[in-house]
């Protein structure tokens, strides 16, 4: 049974650092906290070298103080067990904990997450903090939630020391039943003398001469994951038998490239989902990655989730940090509400003057107040005020996109026919077109409950396992419209390529069979019937039930189909051999939505215009968002009110003000 988390309305503020300040300056700290209306912090992410100054001997007195103040004035604790960030006095003791990298150099401490996921020493020492930490603040009346860690595996997701091999020879005898013979038959060790004899001989896929075994990576990749997920499990039971009823959470990284770890199995183990997510200087269409985002950590939550960290203007760690344009601070923090989000919180509250993240932004910018950030932070903070009572509500949606964590990495591995795929891009190519015309849209496993959906969406499934590709394929069957990317279904669980022509496992709902794939060179294009063009990749596809939808123009593929569609069952199968440029995948995508009967969640929104919905069980909440400055008058229900502006809407339109927001509340009958 999940605990929630209680805090009235929405969530806001940030990581609170008062460590890294003198005392003077948390009066001010939580008077301006007050004036952003700030009511929850997380504190003490990174502060374990101030709470435990040698090893067994603990100072709390300043993190009592801390923890005190903030109750005084009426602000809710996510309080954080900091042991992202080991002591330099640990790793001088247990030298044998820091981490070794691919390449076999071992990384020295003096920065954050240096430290090997399976070293005992780490585990010990992480575990005696979070349960001194679990025991002493338990009834603290400002503490609502733990915040255990802090996004696992951003520095250390793979560690490859003797240590980590250890662990992963018991990972692996677990796995495949202390059978050998069944692991060399996954790996396929056949293959360039690679069989092994004794489980010892296994090592980490350590930098070697050639391409290693693609099974014997895939089960890395699972194995980093789990360590982890053990590590966090563990404090999290730690905390439970100290504070059974506080809820726990650890913030994710669903985006921004970072795809270390199988969130799938990580969500269901956490009270409260939460991530963070950063947008990229050099994109400018990153706003529709917060959509992504969103409706993926949704997805994982199965309902409302927290940001737990997001920027108020530029970051640190990009080659150049962009700043956010005006308006963009608002738009950004509220269209992760309209995507499902509980709660806003910012990296961090006040902006750092030492240490590695002086370049930050912040809530509280180095100039202080009298700048355009805090008066931003400070309207925000009034906004997400009088949208308290979307709390709850979430979106609902007819379209699902798979999304798997074992797919991307077996695809991304070395060796591929193309080494230009990128899942997240793949996905990101067919989101878009959805997001533009405002097609609500959950993430699902492939082998989740498909049963809410009429349209299921498969852009990049290179790797499923014969259920996950039985639930997809049945789905059509039984009536659903299932559309599926090229390079899907070519690979089982353990990377063994489906014989008998490509896409292996979809071949028969597709009605096609490829014999070989032909991928696209970089600049490289290729015509297609209809007039767009296909990018990265083509492949020579033989329609054996399907019909042609459109065909290859040029190159050695013209007049081979590019783009099918096949009646399987009750329902539909649609196959994409190429990439289509944006609009001639918008158009496919558009029909596939139209037949399977999947409407927008509005009608008649104009261009530029992102419409959400988030419903609780007596009224629809409908976010809109301008994103291209341009404003809009929008048709709503008649009796509605405008939250933001508390206005009630008689005419039944809205003015969407250039690069603004508005948030609608309609009564639902
Ligand atoms: C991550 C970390 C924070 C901070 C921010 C900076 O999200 O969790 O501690 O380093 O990045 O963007």
């Amino acid at each position: 049974m999940k605990r929630t988390l209680s805090l009235p309305g929405l969530a806001y503020g940030g990581d609170y650092n008062p460590e890294q300040w003198p005392e003077e300056v948390w009066a001010e700290d939580v008077r301006l906290m007050a004036e952003a209306g700030v009511n929850m912090v997380s504190v003490n992410i990174f502060s374990w070298a101030l709470l435990e100054p040698a090893e067994g001997e603990y100072d709390f007195s300043r993190l009592d103080r801390i923890l005190d103040m903030l109750y005084c004035h009426g602000i809710a604790a996510d309080l954080a067990t900091p042991t992202a960030a080991p002591p330099a006095w640990f790793f001088k003791a247990h030298p044998e904990a820091l981490p070794v990298d691919h390449d076999g150099r071992t990384l020295s401490y003096g920065s954050r997450q240096t430290f090997c996921p399976s070293s005992p020493a780490y585990r010990t020492a992480a575990l005696r903090i979070a349960g001194e930490l679990g025991r002493r603040y338990a009834d603290h009346p400002a503490v609502v939630m733990w915040h255990i860690h802090n996004e696992y595996g951003c520095h250390n997701a793979e560690c490859y020391c003797d240590t980590s091999a250890q662990a992963f020879r018991r990972w692996l005898r677990e796995k495949y039943a202390d059978d050998l013979a069944a692991l060399n038959d996954a790996w396929g060790t056949t293959f360039w003398s690679q069989w092994y004899y004794d489980w010892d001989e296994i090592i980490p896929p350590r930098a070697t001469g050639a391409v290693p075994n693609p099974t014997h990576q895939l089960d890395w990749r699972r194995f980093c994951s789990d360590e982890l997920l053990s590590l966090c499990k563990a404090e999290r039971e730690v905390l439970a038998q100290a504070a059974p009823a506080v809820p726990a959470t650890t913030n994710f990284m669903v985006m921004y490239n970072f795809d270390a770890l199988d969130y799938w199995r990580w969500a269901p183990e956490l009270d409260v989902v939460s991530n963070d997510h950063y947008l990229r200087s050099t994109d400018p269409e990153s706003e529709i990655d917060i959509a992504l985002s969103g409706d993926l950590v949704r997805s994982l939550a199965g309902g409302p989730w927290l940001l737990m960290e997001h920027s108020t203007g530029a970051v640190n760690w990009q080659p150049v940090n962009r700043a956010k344009t005006p308006g963009e601070l608002r738009r950004n923090a509220l269209a992760h509400v309209a995507h499902g989000a509980d709660g806003i919180a910012y990296f961090q509250w006040r902006a750092a003057k030492a240490g590695a993240e002086q370049w930050h932004s912040a809530m509280l910018p180095h100039a202080g107040t009298d700048s355009v950030i805090w008066q931003d932070v400070v309207r925000l903070g009034a906004e997400l005020r009088a949208l308290g009572e979307v709390r709850g509500s979430t979106g609902t949606a007819e379209t699902a996109i798979v999304w798997d964590w074992d797919a991307r990495w077996a695809m991304e591995m070395p060796s591929q026919p193309s080494a230009a795929l990128r899942y997240l891009d793949l996905v990101r190519s067919w989101y878009e077109p959805l997001w533009r015309s405002g097609v609500a849209v959950d993430f699902v496993r492939p082998d989740a409950d498909l049963s809410a959906y009429r349209l299921v969406l498969a852009p990049s499934l290179y790797l499923v396992d014969d259920a996950g590709a039985t639930n997809l394929t049945s789905f059509a069957e039984r009536g659903g419209t299932l559309a599926v990317g090229f390079h899907s279904g070519a690979v089982d669980e353990n990377c063994h390529v489906r014989l008998g022509g490509y896409p292996g496992a979809f071949r028969e709902a597709l009605g096609v069979s490829t014999d070989e794939y032909f991928p696209l060179l970089p600049e490289e294009t290729v015509g297609l019937e209809g007039g767009g063009t296909g990018s990265l990749w083509s492949e020579r596809v033989r329609a054996t039930g399907a019909q042609t939808v459109s065909a290859f123009t040029d190159g050695p593929l013209t007049g081979v189909p590019a783009i099918t569609r096949h009646g399987y069952g009750a329902g539909t199968a649609w196959y994409v051999a190429t990439l289509p440029d944006p609009d001639t995948l918008a158009a496919l995508l558009k029909r596939a939505s139209d037949e399977a009967g999947v409407a927008p969640v509005r009608t008649g929104i104009p261009r530029g215009i992102e419409a959400v919905l988030r419903r609780s069980p007596t009224a629809d909440y409908l976010f809109l968002i301008d994103h291209l400055g341009l404003g809009a008058e929008v048709p709503v229900a008649p009796d509605a009110v405008e939250l933001l502006t508390a206005t009630p809407l008689t005419n039944g339109t809205v003015t969407v003000p250039p690069g603004g927001v508005a948030v609608i509340r309609e009564v639902r009958g």
